[in-house]
């Protein structure tokens, strides 16, 4: 295997040419015997942020691949790391590991060729990341049984189609939820995911807060905090509930339990659920995320993280759900006015890092049509 090295972050490491692997051309980061995705860069920056927040003294990444997210968190996060555990299935990847690890001076590193879901039985730690190919879903019970009380779990999830109820059949095998396709897709997927990741926490009495979660281009990442208590579990499970969207008049909301028939216009509604309603990023994690982000100024996508952390503190306060300003405008036969117009009408509005053509607010939908109309004759 023909090895380059790459620069990302403060790490230096070596992954498979990606130029023996093309083919017609292109090339994929799966075709490679070891997996890089440059793509990720962004997931890996925020996580080593949040890592130097959490300040964790044990790690596993419990998927490494090249190893590039423990490295980080080693070389940038000015944690006090007493130990990282890097673990891959593939001996192709260990090997790469054992050479990375090396080349950054990662004085803490256990390497560990293992099933992840088998070591995960058998460590406790205060954090784990879990980076798979697709679902993070075989992986939800192994990495909440293996976190200390009050530790951290991060999860990507790029299995976007299920999660966005594209694929409905897939979502209910992968998540146990009943998914539709929303106009408001983006935030359900996210929602679904975290319900999956409730509802395995409550198997072993143990409660879900997700502290920092987000999409961006193809996956979701999320990042939650784990406490004992069958109680406290209790409590998660309290915060599930369902999304409904009327057909007909473009109404949607969330309810404790599934409603057949909008409560606007008494059509047939869509639904998604269970689906988690609770708060998914944690307002004062996510000022310190703003702090810590001064420290990072080295970083490619600085700019990018300082304006996602923005709209997420900004979007953090409204109820759970965004509006399709598009949907809204089909629905209704009117040109869709400028977002910013729409969110100065209602004043109490945000724009949501979910979606270019979304809005987030407390007001009702008939004050956003009201918006939307008046500002549509305008155009
Ligand atoms: C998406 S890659 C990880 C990428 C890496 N975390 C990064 O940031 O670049 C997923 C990795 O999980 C490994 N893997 C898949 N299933 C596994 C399992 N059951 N146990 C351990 N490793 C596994 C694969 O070999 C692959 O290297």
């Amino acid at each position: 295997m023909r090895l380059v090295e790459i620069k990302e972050g403060k790490a230096r490491i070596f992954i498979p040419d990606p130029k023996e692997y093309e083919k017609n051309g292109k090339f994929d980061p799966s075709w490679a015997p070891v997996f890089y995705n440059p793509r990720m860069m962004f997931n890996r920056d925020i996580s080593v942020i949040a890592v130097s927040i959490i300040s964790p003294k044990s790690i596993i990444d419990a998927l490494a691949a090249s190893g590039i997210r423990g490295i980080r968190y080693y070389l940038e996060s000015n944690s006090p790391i007493e130990e990282i555990i890097f673990n891959d299935k593939s001996k192709v990847a260990v090997d790469l590991i054992s050479k990375n690890v090396e080349a950054n001076g990662v004085k803490v590193a256990k390497i560990t060729n293992r099933d992840a879901n088998s070591l995960l039985y058998e460590v406790i730690t205060d954090y784990v990341d879990i980076d798979p190919f697709g679902s993070p879903s075989p992986f939800i019970l192994s990495s909440v049984n293996a976190v200390k009380n009050g530790g951290y779990i991060a999860y990507t999830a790029t299995d976007l189609a299920p999660l966005e109820g594209s694929a409905k059949k897939s979502c209910k095998r992968k998540y146990d939820v009943n998914n539709s396709k929303l106009s408001f897709s983006k935030e359900v997927g996210l929602r679904v995911l975290l319900s999956k990741i409730v509802r395995e926490a409550a198997i072993l009495e143990k409660a879900v807060e997700p502290i920092f979660a987000f999409y961006n281009d193809y996956y979701y990442r999320v990042i939650i905090r784990v406490t004992r208590g069958a109680k406290r579990a209790d409590e998660s499970i309290e915060k599930l509930g369902y999304f409904y969207e009327c057909e007909k008049c473009g109404f949607s909301g969330s309810s404790k339990d599934p409603i057949e028939k909008c409560p606007r216009c008494g059509n047939k509604v869509k639904i998604s659920g269970p689906v988690w309603l609770g708060k998914i990023n944690d307002d004062s994690f996510v000022h310190k995320m703003i702090d810590y982000l001064q420290n990072f100024s080295y970083i490619k996508n600085f700019e990018a993280v300082s304006i996602l952390l923005h709209k997420i503190l900004q979007e953090n306060k409204y109820p759970p759900g965004y509006y399709n300003l598009e949907f809204i405008a089909s629905k209704y036969k009117i040109n869709v006015p400028a977002r910013e117009k729409i969110i100065e009408c209602l004043g109490d509005a945000s724009q949501t890092h979910f979606s270019s053509k979304g809005i987030k607010t407390s007001k009702s939908f008939d004050e956003i049509l009201e918006c939307m109309k008046t500002l549509s004759n305008k155009v």
